[in-house]
């Protein structure tokens, strides 16, 4: 059958033909390999949770306290200490500009001045708040 055979030929190359291209054409719809997913930051990394801010020295106070004694070598304008509901404050740059009169506060460097304060102004005010950027440091025990 000197006919048929490049009959023959042609379907085979037909058959490899369409068999290699159903081939490429299932490698080009595959799904692309699935990318590693990066690890999960850790908790370590997250950022700190908020929380108010307690009342904090400008400088470090010693971790005991500062002593009455210690408050008491404060007591003059050049550099006037006192204690105000247990706690230190540096009033030296104040006073000159209290409002009422410097001399209200000098009397008071070197002591304890928590009544004299409170009598001029309530706990809670506005000026209690502004005094609070003087605190140096807890009284000591
Ligand atoms: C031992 C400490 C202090 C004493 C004895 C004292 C005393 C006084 C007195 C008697 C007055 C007059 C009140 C009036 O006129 O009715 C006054 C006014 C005033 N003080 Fe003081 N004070 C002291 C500390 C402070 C501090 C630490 C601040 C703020 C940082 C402050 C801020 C003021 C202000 C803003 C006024 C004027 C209030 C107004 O507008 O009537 N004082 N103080």
């Amino acid at each position: 059958m000197p006919q048929t055979q490049p009959a023959a030929i042609a379907l085979l190359l037909f058959l490899a033909c369409a068999l290699l291209a159903g081939q490429a054409h299932a490698e080009g719809l595959a799904p692309a390999p699935t990318p590693t997913p990066a690890p999960a930051p850790s908790p370590a990394d997250a950022a700190p949770p908020g929380s108010p801010a307690p009342l904090q020295p400008a400088s470090p106070s010693p971790p005991a306290g500062i002593t009455a004694a210690e408050v008491a070598l404060h007591s003059s304008a050049s550099s006037c200490w006192y204690i105000v509901d247990s706690k230190v404050f540096d009033m030296t740059t104040y006073a000159p500009m209290h409002p009422a009169a410097s001399e209200l506060v000098y009397a008071w460097c070197g002591q304890d001045a928590t009544q004299a304060f409170h009598d001029a102004h309530p706990v809670g005010s506005r000026e209690d708040a502004e005094q609070s950027q003087y605190y140096i440091g807890e009284l000591a025990a």
